[in-house]
């Protein structure tokens, strides 16, 4: 294991890189006794992944460091800074080199700053600095067989890398820390880090080095308990390692597949997996703790986090941010400040001696460290709060009456279809709440001043508007392929009956039925968070509004005023999928023709998406809940090509974390980039769904979950009777041969390795009878579950997914004639 570590070449690049980066390269991988580092000078490693040098984060601060980044990537990636306490100014007079057996930063002033701190006592043949191709700078005494002094490996910043041992050391009694950086432009220490706690074999992060808000959970031997997607992935291998001496974990990748891994302890408190996408951006394909609200005291005092808004921290209304640059610097841990002084506090009246008011604020997940107090009615409860002025807010609730002393900490802003907020009424200065003008938080806007409604003139040129589109678009879908209507919100809002009538939740926002003034009937989709800005936005909207197939469910127009983007779609009268082929209460059973055509319908529609339109899009989220159904039972395949409207860097993150772990192709969690296959892998899933009627991945225990599939495709593959696996409702009512191609097709497309799976089209052939399949030999594993004859009695550890064991056992070679 140690053998990673040591370097595999020692070449001294013989050339100078010029211009590089602005920096000079001073043609080696390492800095000897007689050489030092200072200006633009930089050292690269041997196979030229890494430099080292001086570098200033951001743009504003004249702040320089010492650290090491990726040589090939034009944004700026450090993972490892030496002096990330002590900036220096002036690069051209600092110099970072050998003194002694020490390598010493000295500032202007040739004050050293900063020194790797080893104790001068042994007698030193000659001392160099290496930075090696894993990104490990390494202090070497003597040529061969050289003594290792001193490792950045031992000393991370906030990066952990491959190959990198990360622990706790007992022989110095000391653990090591990933401490995520300020703010993105200071590397100084801020206040979140991931500590590994030896007694549970467990990592943690911590807040303030001491308040702890996640864990991985022990260690089992193959992944964290806590983390059971590591189970999924082929990339990469972790090993724990606990003698006398130390304590530690380590991980390396596997394949060459995945590009620059690193895990981050980012500045938002999450631990972030990145690697580098073929676009060159940095992919964040897992991170923790999910929910960027679960980490404590994100916004600050007086802050609240939002989920769904983007930023996520808005300060309450009557408060803005305390440091204006901080927060755009998505710092936010200085939280936010009055307005206006409470009058409570001013005794001597510089205010007109109005009494303080309170605001009221829905749907708050409420602040830490509440305080019960005696209170008869909710009018006592606020005088109460009231005569304190030490207090701050007060919520009443179920005949509680709790007040806040103090700051306000940890406020949520929940969605209203959570139901699951509260209210809480928040003091502020008499003259904050006198004219209900906009404060800057956009949240309290939408939550407050969407209560105080739009003004008679607005209304009226919204009404100037409707007419003019009316003008614009005549009849409307008369016209082929009209371009999209761009809806009022106003209109929305009427159309839907103020968003009263939900139909479902996908994972890009909420869907409300409404009806157009000429009585259609539509879906009204609320995007939830948008980071793209208007002219992206419509962009997007424009290309979608251009993809068009029997089989996809058409987008019909959009809205996109300021934070409100809404897009509205044709309404499907039969709902989605899942409501007709799990349920028994009020649908009737689809029967085999109805099913055989849904799979071949949906199958069309996906193909268009990957193989017809301009763009390839991939769904990404294929499952019965995203299959609509209009009235003819024709499927329509809803919620494509979102994540690129919405804008987000991190889709892939949030659709693994959507609760569709059934249906997610095994690559989609290693994080190698995602291909159409990854859709034909879900597409396999739901047809087992289809097929039986009964749901893939059951949780029935926590932690537990069956496995039909498997116990299903090793039927098919051993040539059992398909009936046995055909939905108990259609009493074996089924056309034999279309039964076999869908079970065939199935077994295809769930196969670990996407290259052997389908493409989209010949799915589509194989269901029109155009093409066959061969099924490949049965493999052992599936005779010991064929053992089991009831799947339902087939449990296994949520961690060991579907996936996984697929890809342990099969290798399916399958074929087509
Ligand atoms: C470093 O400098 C010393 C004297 O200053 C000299 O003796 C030695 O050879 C030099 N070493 C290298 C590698 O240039
Ligand atoms: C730095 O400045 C450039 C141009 O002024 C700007 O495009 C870039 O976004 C800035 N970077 C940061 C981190 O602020
Ligand atoms: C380290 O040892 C050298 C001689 O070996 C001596 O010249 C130097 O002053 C020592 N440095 C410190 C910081 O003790
Ligand atoms: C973090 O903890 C230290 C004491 O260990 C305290 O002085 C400091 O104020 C805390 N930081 C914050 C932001 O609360
Ligand atoms: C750490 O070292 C102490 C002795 O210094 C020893 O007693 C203890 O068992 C060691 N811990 C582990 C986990 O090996
Ligand atoms: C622990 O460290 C000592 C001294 O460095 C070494 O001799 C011993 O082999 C180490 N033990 C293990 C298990 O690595
Ligand atoms: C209020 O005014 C009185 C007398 O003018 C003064 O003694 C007191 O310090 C003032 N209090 C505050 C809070 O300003
Ligand atoms: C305000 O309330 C807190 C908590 O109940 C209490 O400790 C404090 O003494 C009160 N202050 C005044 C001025 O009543």
């Amino acid at each position: 294991m140690d053998k990673k570590n040591i370097p595999r070449h020692m070449v001294l690049v013989l050339f100078a890189y010029l211009f590089l980066n602005t920096h000079t390269c001073l043609g080696a991988d390492s800095i000897s006794a007689n050489q030092s580092i200072s200006g633009d000078q930089t050292i690269e490693s041997a196979g030229g992944v890494f430099v080292l040098g001086f570098f200033k984060p951001g743009n504003s601060s004249n702040s320089y460091y010492i650290g090491i980044w990726y040589k090939e990537i034009s944004e700026p990636t450090t993972v490892w800074v030496a002096n990330r306490e002590r900036p220096i100014s002036d690069r051209f007079s600092s110099v970072l080199r050998i003194s002694d057996v020490n390598l010493v930063l000295f500032d202007e002033s040739k004050i050293p700053i900063w020194s790797t701190n080893i104790e001068n006592s042994t007698t030193s043949v000659s001392v160099n600095a290496v930075l090696q191709d894993d990104g490990n700078f390494v202090l070497k005494d003597g040529s061969n067989s050289p003594r290792i002094l001193w490792q950045s490996f031992e000393h991370p910043t906030n990066t952990w890398l491959p190959g990198c041992k990360f622990g706790y050391n007992n022989i110095t009694k000391t653990s090591q820390r990933l401490i995520s950086w300020k703010n993105a432009e200071d590397p100084s220490p801020g206040l979140y880090s991931l500590e590994l706690d030896t007694s549970n074999r467990a990592y943690t992060i911590l807040w303030n080095r001491s308040k702890d808000y996640w864990t991985s959970g022990p260690w089992t031997g193959q992944i964290f308990d806590l983390v059971p997607e590591m189970t999924d992935s082929p990339i990469f291998e972790c090993t724990y390692i606990s003698n006398i001496n130390e304590s530690y974990f380590i991980y390396y990748v596997k394949g060459s597949s995945t590009k620059y891994p690193r895990a981050v302890m980012d500045v938002s408190g999450q631990i972030k997996l990145l690697n580098l996408s073929p676009t060159k951006r940095w992919d964040a394909f897992w991170s923790q703790p999910r929910q960027q609200c679960e980490v404590p005291y994100f916004c600050g005092a007086y802050g609240i986090c939002n989920e769904k808004s983007l930023p996520f921290c808005n300060c309450l209304m009557g408060f803005v941010p305390k440091s204006k640059s901080y927060w755009d610097l998505e710092d936010y841990s200085n939280g936010c400040q009055r307005k206006s002084k409470l009058n409570c506090d001013n005794v001597n009246g510089t205010g007109n001696g109005e009494r303080d008011k309170f605001v009221e604020m829905s749907s708050m997940s409420l602040p830490e460290a509440r305080q019960y107090v005696t209170a008869g009615s909710e009018a006592e409860c606020e005088s109460t709060c009231l005569n304190n002025c030490s207090c701050t807010a007060y919520a009443f609730d179920s005949d509680r009456c709790s007040i806040w002393i103090g700051e306000l900490l940890n406020l949520k802003q929940v969605s209203v279809d959570e139901r699951k907020g509260e209210t809480l009424y928040v003091r502020l200065a008499a003259l904050e709440l006198r004219s209900p003008k906009k404060s800057n938080g956009g949240v309290i806007v939408e939550v407050v001043g969407g209560a105080v409604g739009s003004t008679v003139l607005l209304g009226l040129i919204i009404l100037v508007i409707l007419r003019q589109r009316k003008k614009i678009f005549g009849p409307g879908k008369a016209v082929a392929e009209a371009s999209l209507v761009a809806f009022d919100y106003r209109y929305l809002q009427i159309a839907t009956n103020n968003f009263s009538e939900k139909l479902g939740r996908g994972g890009f926002g909420s869907v409300f039925k409404g009806k157009l003034n000429d009585s259609t009937v539509i879906a009204v989709k609320q995007l939830d968070s948008v980071s793209q800005g208007e002219k992206q936005f419509r962009a997007e909207v424009s290309t979608l509004g251009t993809i068009q197939h029997v089989n996809l469910v058409r987008l019909h127009g959009f809205c996109s005023q300021g934070s409100k983007k809404l897009l509205v779609y044709n309404y499907m009268p039969n709902g989605s999928l899942d409501s007709h082929i799990f349920e028994t209460k009020n649908s009737e059973v689809l029967n085999w023709e109805t099913r055989y055509r849904i799979a071949l319908g949906t199958a069309r529609g996906l193909c268009y998406l990957h193989e017809e339109c301009r763009e390839c899009i991939i769904h990404c989220d294929i499952k019965p809940d995203n299959v609509l159904l209009d009235a003819e039972f024709c499927p329509k395949v809803s919620d494509f090509g979102l994540a690129k409207l919405v804008g987000r860097d991190f889709s892939r993150v949030l659709t693994t974390m959507r609760g569709t772990r059934g249906y997610i192709a095994p690559e989609w969690i290693s994080g190698v980039a995602i291909t159409a296959k990854a859709d034909v892998y879900s597409f396999g899933m739901m047809l087992f769904e289809l097929i039986s009627g009964r749901r893939n991945s059951k949780n029935h225990v926590e932690g537990e979950v069956s496995f039909f599939p498997i116990w299903a495709a090793s039927k098919i593959i051993k040539g059992c009777d398909v009936f046995s696996l055909l939905d108990q409702r259609l009493q074996g009512n089924a056309d034999p041969e279309e039964l076999t191609r869908v079970c065939r097709v199935a077994c295809w497309c769930i196969q670990y390795e996407e290259t052997q799976r389908p493409s989209m089209g010949q799915i589509v052939q194989i269901l029109e009878g155009i093409i066959n399949v061969n099924l490949p030999p049965l493999t052992r594993s599936f005779d010991i579950l064929l053992d089991n004859s009831d799947p339902s009695d087939i449990f296994f550890p949520e961690s060991s997914s579907i996936q996984s064991i697929l890809g342990l056992e099969t290798g399916m070679a399958t074929t087509t004639s």
